[in-house]
């Protein structure tokens, strides 16, 4: 309450005064808590996607390809069983055999190991993505011409890295190739055949057999 000085003018008691700044401390402070609530809360709403099927985008081969697809499926999940691209192959689905290789922004990357989720406005290339009006690529074709395949899973995989590897360096030595295919796994033994094919993709004169068996070695 105000008081009245000896001069007539208002003064406010000590307790009044405290009184009153308690008041506006405790309207603050709730203001501030509910604005934070409020952060938290947009901020929840943001990050919380799913566990329902939600809809996403990939730029998949030149092409948008709009999907419903749960958070939790894989890039390799969506592009095989919910869409007609089953060119990259599910081995290991454990990032260890390199048979899912896919490019994302031109780098290969194993799509049994990534969101589809995380992959939307980024480039995608698949298998299925590098001939072009019916032509196979240079990389494609070495791989027939030099018959590096037997059962043909790791197939794509390896064409895959390779194809990332002579993009970045058009003429790798016998090590870098090596070390580009070092994620990749052939159960067949065709590791001969595939380092001809990638020297013929790049134009690299053929290494005698014993050196591309001593290079293909890759384990
Ligand atoms: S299936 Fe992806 S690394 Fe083997
Ligand atoms: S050709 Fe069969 S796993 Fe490589």
């Amino acid at each position: 309450m105000s008081e009245t000085d000896s001069n007539g003018g208002l003064s406010i008691s000590r307790r009044s005064f405290l009184k009153s700044f308690g008041t506006s401390a405790a309207v603050a402070a709730t203001a501030q808590v509910e604005a934070v609530a409020k952060e938290l809360e947009k901020a929840t709403a943001e990050k919380m996607i799913g566990p329902e099927a939600v809809p996403i985008t990939l730029q998949v081969n030149g092409k948008a390809l709009k999907l419903q697809l749960e958070p939790r499926v894989t890039l390799l999940e969506a592009l095989r069983n919910h869409a007609p691209l089953t060119g990259s192959k599910e081995v290991c689905d454990r990032a260890t055999c390199g048979a899912c290789t896919m490019l994302v922004d031109d780098l290969p990357v194993y799509s049994c190991s990534m969101l589809a989720i995380e992959t939307q406005g980024r480039k995608i290339t698949t298998i299925e993505g590098l001939a072009q009006n019916g032509k196979l690529t240079p990389v494609q074709e070495a791989f027939i011409d030099k018959d590096a395949l037997m059962c043909g899973y790791c197939t794509p995989g390896f064409i895959m890295s390779v194809t990332a590897l002579l993009k970045n360096n058009p003429r790798p030595t016998a090590d870098e190739v090596k070390h580009a295919c070092s994620g990749n796994l052939c159960r067949c033994g065709t590791y001969p055949r595939i380092m001809q094919a990638a020297f013929k993709a790049a134009g690299v004169a053929s290494n005698s057999k014993t050196e591309v068996i001593s290079y293909a070695s890759l384990a």
